[in-house]
């Protein structure tokens, strides 16, 4: 049987001052298409998997707001952890309650904050990669085409050793290299993007925990009896926080040995920073953007990326390549090139405001 996992759990924080910890950006419809991130993500998976098989993968602060945001979802379908330890642990969580009610289960763990063009492209790489990895012993990745040396993504360099149905066979996983590797993997023409979305087996997945990641896996298998039982959420609140806080990339797909990549072409976009929205966005004559709805005047300005509420005015002169978002009474104004670094800005305006 075919399962979704739909991880909704991070702050977004480099989409700061919009995404906020209260409020973070997959409840929110940043690319303007009319509905939230999640929802769209939701709506994709029905079409994969059955409706009842697609958990919902978050923070405990979040209950309320997946619930107010997908209509037809059960109480058992969010799975809420206590505290934030990155990736690999919720998916260890959840794919061993998955394994615990249906050893043969084929998951496909995504996250909640991309935005993808084409879905019935989508639908057919998803269910061709569940398909394979229910009949196979392998980590699946889907790959994108780069077209620029990000280092907010993982690097997949694949080898012509193919799995059948355009499956290629991973040599190596590097994790958000920095600048100049990146530069130099993507000149190479030999890497794809790592799209964040994973499918595997149950039993290939934990296998891999078991090898990489022992005592994060012995902590979920140890407790197998209890998943689905009233004790279930007394084990979280005991346990999650000892978790060793590490991301599935570097944890599992960095290491593991057993990886293939589909590479995928569904317009995708990891809506993951000012500039990937940016990218997007339909720009003026002077490749300025302004979204969602406030108005400004620019001169002499070029390559902004301008981010207003509604009602909100603003007067720009002679300013190049800057991101300039407001909400919530909070003004951010940083150079286009330096939107990783919104992550650190944000931990600075926490310890000082
Ligand atoms: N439940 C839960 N708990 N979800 C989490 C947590 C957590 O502790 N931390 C992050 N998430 C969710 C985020 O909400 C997001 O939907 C997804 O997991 C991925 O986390 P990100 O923090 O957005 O990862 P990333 O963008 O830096 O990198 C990943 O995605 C890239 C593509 O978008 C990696 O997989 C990269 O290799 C990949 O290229
Ligand atoms: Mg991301």
């Amino acid at each position: 049987n075919y399962y979704a996992v739909i991880m909704a759990g991070g702050v977004g924080s480099r989409f700061w001052p919009v995404s906020r910890t209260s409020y973070p950006k997959q409840f929110i419809d940043i690319a303007g298409t009319g509905t939230s991130l999640i929802q769209a993500t939701y709506q994709r998976f029905k079409d994969i998997v059955p409706e009842e098989n697609i958990y919902i993968l978050t923070n405990e602060k979040y209950r309320e707001l997946v619930k107010e945001q997908l209509k037809g979802i059960q109480y058992h379908q969010v799975l809420c952890e206590p505290v934030m330890r990155n990736t690999a642990p919720c998916i260890a969580y959840a794919c061993h309650k998955i394994a615990a009610l249906d050893p043969e289960a084929a998951i496909v763990v995504a996250p909640s904050d991309h935005l993808i063009l084409n879905t019935s492209q989508f639908t057919k790489d998803v269910s061709n990669a569940l398909q394979t990895a229910s009949e196979n012993n392998c980590l699946i990745t889907l790959g994108i085409q780069p077209s620029r040396p990000d280092t907010g993504y993982g690097y997949i360099r694949f080898s012509d050793h193919l799995l059948g149905n355009g499956f290629r066979k991973v040599q190596q996983f590097t994790e958000k290299p920095d600048k100049e590797r990146a530069e130099a993997f993507l000149g190479s023409g030999e890497y794809l993007w790592n799209a964040g979305i994973f499918i595997w087996s149950a039993a290939e997945v934990l296998k891999a925990f078991d090898q990489h990641l022992p005592e994060m896996n012995s902590l979920f298998e140890d407790a197998k009896e209890i998943y689905n039982t009233p004790e279930e959420a007394e084990f979280l609140t005991q346990n999650y926080g000892q978790c060793q806080n590490i991301s599935i990339d570097y944890g599992i797909m960095e290491q593991a040995d057993n990886v293939y990549v589909l590479p995928v072409e569904f317009g995708w976009s990891d809506l993951g920073t000012w500039a990937s929205l940016y990218t997007l966005a339909q720009k003026d004559e002077h490749e300025n953007v302004v979204v969602p709805s406030g108005s400004a005047i620019l001169y002499n300005s070029s390559g902004c990326m301008i981010n207003l509420p509604a009602g909100k005015k603003i007067v720009v002169k002679g300013l190049k390549d800057y991101i300039i978002a407001e909400s919530n009474n909070t003004l951010m104004i940083v150079p286009r090139n330096s939107e990783q670094e919104v992550k650190q800005v944000v931990a600075d305006v926490k310890s000082t405001f």
